[in-house]
C-alpha cells in the first residue's frame, strides 16, 4: 500500500515537472509582447527612416515567441505626437530590422496630450508571424528605452 502511494506520488510530480519544463524552454524576454490601443492616427505608408527627431532612442530587437528567434526585415512603423502634443507627419517613420533584428529609433520625446502618459505607437509586422500593434512608453526624464517586440507565429 506504501509503495503504491509512493508511487502515485511521483506521477504526480512528473505531471506538475514536465509542462513546466517544456513552458521554461525559451527565456521569459521572449513571451509575446502584450498589445495595445492602435487609437485614431495611424496612417500607412510613413517614410522609411530611422530618426524623426531628437532625445529619445528606443532600440531593441524584434523576435519570435517560437525559439526567441530574431526576426531580420521585420517592419516598425512608428507613429506619435510631437512635442507640442500634437501628431504630424514629422513624427511618423518606417524601418525595417537589422540582419539580428536589431533597430535603433531615435525621435523627439512626444508632448504630453490630455488623458495618455506620454507614448510612442508602434505597429510591428513580420512574415509568417501576427502583426503587433502596441505603444511604448517613456518614463519622466528617459531618453532611451530599450525594447525587444516579441510576435506570436502565425
Ligand atoms: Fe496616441
Amino acid at each position: 500500500m506504501r509503495t503504491r502511494h509512493v508511487v502515485l506520488h511521483l506521477a504526480v510530480v512528473l505531471a506538475l515537472a514536465i509542462p513546466s519544463f517544456a513552458v521554461a524552454q525559451g527565456p521569459s524576454t521572449c513571451a509575446p509582447t502584450a498589445p495595445d490601443m492602435l487609437g485614431p492616427f495611424y496612417k500607412a505608408g510613413a517614410p522609411e527612416r530611422s530618426k524623426t527627431g531628437d532625445g529619445l532612442t528606443v532600440k531593441g530587437a524584434v523576435r519570435s515567441a517560437r525559439g526567441c528567434a530574431a526576426l531580420p526585415r521585420a517592419k516598425l512603423e512608428w507613429w506619435a505626437a510631437n512635442p507640442g502634443g500634437e501628431y504630424d507627419d514629422a513624427h511618423r517613420a518606417t524601418q525595417v530590422t537589422d540582419g539580428q533584428g536589431g533597430f535603433v529609433y531615435v525621435t523627439d520625446v512626444p508632448g504630453r496630450y490630455p488623458g495618455r502618459p506620454v507614448h510612442l505607437h508602434v505597429k510591428v509586422t513580420a512574415p509568417g508571424h501576427k502583426s503587433l500593434v502596441t505603444q511604448v512608453y517613456p518614463k519622466p526624464g528617459q531618453n532611451s528605452v530599450l525594447f525587444d517586440f516579441v510576435l506570436q507565429p502565425e
